[in-house]
């Protein structure tokens, strides 16, 4: 087959065919548009050709995976999956009435003052917290952050101390900040690569490759004596544990967390935290509950912002839907397209 005959039936491929030809052979494939998937396709040694095309038929006799599958399916080792939702597996039908830019923007802004009642699953992790490690799993901007101020300030209050860890310095800055500005700048300290702040602060924030340290050199006999007195450790962004390089350090210090310490693990993304909950249960000597639920509490809207300062819905839906496929907004895709015609059309030879 020649490179030409290849290019004309790639180009009758829709987009998610080319992404599962493009899987295994071109690196960073899922980020490219139509334009760059072909064109990389292309590239790659003619000898694949053939294979390319044989797979492609095999791709177009294939029934269309069910979108409920790519969520459902079960992980092969007790590490955190992070979970993942392809553009591609839209359940909306071409019916769905368009969203508008007026709908994508209604009500965005600064609420109405309101006093504050804590939502039941928040109280739910705190009480648990007195007896059981506690894995918040719950979507972004629904309030993680209460559960683990609400802990921290009962911590004090028993004399034990506390530490916070995040993935990131800058997280771990933003955090000494915002605590320092609750709990009063004597109470908090930071220990990073960087900085170290205030080191025998009742509540310290590290990032997490320091912890796990700290518990390497406890173990080894180099006792520090704040993890006598350690209360609760709060692991922040835990669906670092399914990162390919980094979640080792996350599984070691989970492993080696002293026992009188009760843990805290919050994430908006781990797709399976059940398992998560059960292995830490099986290696702890107290038992991990598990707080989990789906429900946003804000809306994630997705716009889309093309260089030349138009901004349109990113989806045909005003909020991303929970628990379904979504699809991009025909406008979108026309700006896209544009964009990857201006930017890269000049350079596309076939
Ligand atoms: N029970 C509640 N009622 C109303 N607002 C709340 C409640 N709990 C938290 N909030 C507010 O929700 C916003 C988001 O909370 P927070 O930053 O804790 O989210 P998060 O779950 O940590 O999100 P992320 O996954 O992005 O870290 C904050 O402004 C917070 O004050
Ligand atoms: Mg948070």
């Amino acid at each position: 087959m020649t490179k030409d005959e290849l290019a004309k039936r790639l180009e009758h491929q829709s987009l998610r065919q080319l992404h599962r030809l493009a899987k295994d052979r071109v690196s960073r494939h899922i980020r490219m548009g139509k334009t760059r998937l072909i064109q990389s396709l292309l590239q790659l040694p003619p000898e694949m050709y053939i294979q390319i095309s044989h797979e492609m038929q095999a791709l177009h006799s294939q029934p269309k995976p069910a979108a409920k599958r790519l969520s459902t399916a079960k992980p092969q080792t007790p590490s955190a999956r992070t979970p993942r939702r392809s553009p591609e597996t839209s359940t909306s039908s071409p019916s769905d009435p368009l969203t508008t830019m007026g709908e994508l923007l209604d009500g965005i802004g600064v609420p109405a003052p309101a006093s504050f009642v804590p939502d039941a699953w928040q109280e739910e992790a705190i009480a648990y917290l007195t007896s059981s490690d506690v894995i918040v799993s719950v979507p972004t901007g629904s309030g993680k952050t209460y559960v683990a101020l609400e802990a921290i300030r009962r911590a004090i209050e028993n004399e034990r101390t506390v530490i916070y860890t995040s993935p990131l310095k800058a997280l771990s800055n933003t955090k000494l900040t915002e605590f320092s500005h609750i709990f009063g700048a004597d109470q908090v300290g930071i220990l990073t690569g960087d900085r170290k702040d205030n080191p025998h602060a009742p509540v310290l924030i590290m990032t997490t490759e320091i912890l796990r340290n700290l518990l390497y050199d406890a173990t080894s006999g180099e006792i520090d004596v704040r993890l006598d007195t350690l209360g609760l450790v709060i692991m922040d962004e835990s669906q670092y544990l399914a990162d390919p390089e980094r979640g080792v350090v996350w599984e070691e210090t989970i492993i080696f967390c002293p026992t009188q310490a009760r843990l805290l693990l919050l994430s908006a993304s781990i797709g399976n935290p059940e398992e998560i909950a059960a292995w830490m249960t099986s290696i702890r000597s107290t038992p991990c509950q598990l707080i989990s639920h789906r429900n946003r509490s804000v809306p994630l809207r997705g716009g889309y912002l093309h260089p030349n300062g138009k901004l349109t819905p990113l989806f045909k839906t005003k909020e991303i839907a929970q628990g379904k496929g979504y699809a991009f907004h025909p406008e979108t895709k026309r700006l896209f397209a544009q964009y990857e015609s201006e930017t890269l059309g000049g350079r596309y030879r076939r």
